[in-house]
């Protein structure tokens, strides 16, 4: 609809790369956490939603994805939320087949990437040896003349972050990503689950409008009213807008990753759309 006021949105932002080349280990260090040391076997099991604040004030949200298969699940069922794809490389271990088949999703999903080579505070690191193998996947960085930005990063030291986040968000800058928050919600659920004393959860991102407490909602075939929703550090929150993850209380059921979310104005609607 043209009567729409579109206001600028942050960027989504999805960590991709092979197992163990430090994608959680990135956002920890991005963010001030150690979600890794609280990983059974430093293996991440789910997707992982957070937003962070930038030094410059800019809000930039991130997924953590387990291997690709929540992302491969979500693109093939038409929830592309996805702007921007960092993909990891470990500068000492390479090129693996999920950085390949990370590169091949995110060329599928028609995203731009940024390529994060990280670990290099280890002296194994070999980062030109990474860009050039790249060039066999035709990923061709900048510092080889090409388009795709690249980094030098070290979770561990902290390296290369603040460069890592003015790339990000540079390349959101070009995309000029907006929505509008004065509208009824939609959002993608990013995951879901069912906790035995809170009831059915989900962690949804916001597309565009703006989520609040008492809304009466659709996702997928189950429907609810938001009881309450907390952000990525538990806390309650009110209202939820464009690109902000949240994890949403009052759903009457588990619905799936890639279910849209939409808002409606009544509960009779809701039971009515929802039982499609
Ligand atoms: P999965 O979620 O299992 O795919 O792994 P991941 O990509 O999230 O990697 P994770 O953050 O779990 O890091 C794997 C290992 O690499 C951990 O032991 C980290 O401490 C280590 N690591 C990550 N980044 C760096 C880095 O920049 N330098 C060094 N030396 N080690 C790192
Ligand atoms: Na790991
Ligand atoms: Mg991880």
């Amino acid at each position: 609809d043209a009567e729409e006021t579109l206001q600028p949105r942050p960027p989504v932002v999805t960590i991709m790369g092979h197992v163990d080349h430090g994608k959680t280990s990135l956002l920890d260090a991005l963010r001030g956490t150690d979600v890794v040391r609280g990983e059974a076997g430093g293996i991440t099991q789910h997707m992982g939603a957070y937003q962070i604040k930038t030094k410059g004030g800019e809000l930039v949200t991130f997924l953590d994805t387990p291997g690709h298969a929540a992302f491969t699940q979500m693109r093939m069922r038409g929830a592309n939320v996805t702007d921007i794809v960092v993909l990891v490389v470990a500068a000492d271990d390479g090129i693996m087949p999920q950085t390949v088949e990370a590169i091949n999703h995110t060329r599928a999903a028609g995203v731009p990437m940024i390529v994060a080579i990280n670990k290099i505070d280890k002296h194994e690191a070999n980062p030109q040896k990474v860009r050039e193998r790249l060039l066999e996947h035709e990923v061709v960085v900048e510092a080889m003349s090409g388009e795709v930005q690249d980094v030098e990063v070290s979770a561990k030291t902290g390296a290369g972050l603040d460069e890592l986040i003015e790339k990000i968000l540079l390349q959101a800058e070009l995309m000029e990503l907006k929505a509008n928050p004065d509208r009824e919600a939609e959002a993608t659920v990013i995951e879901a689950k069912l906790d035995k004393g809170k009831g059915p959860l989900a962690t949804v991102l916001v597309n565009r409008g703006t989520l609040k407490v008492g809304d009466i909602l659709v996702v997928g075939t189950e429907s609810g009213r938001v009881r309450a929703m907390l952000d990525d550090k538990g806390r309650q929150v009110k209202a939820a807008p464009p690109s902000m993850p949240v994890e949403v209380l009052g759903i009457g059921g588990v619905p799936m990753a890639g279910d849209r979310l939409s808002v409606v104005d009544s509960e009779q609607r809701a039971r009515e759309v929802s039982s499609y």
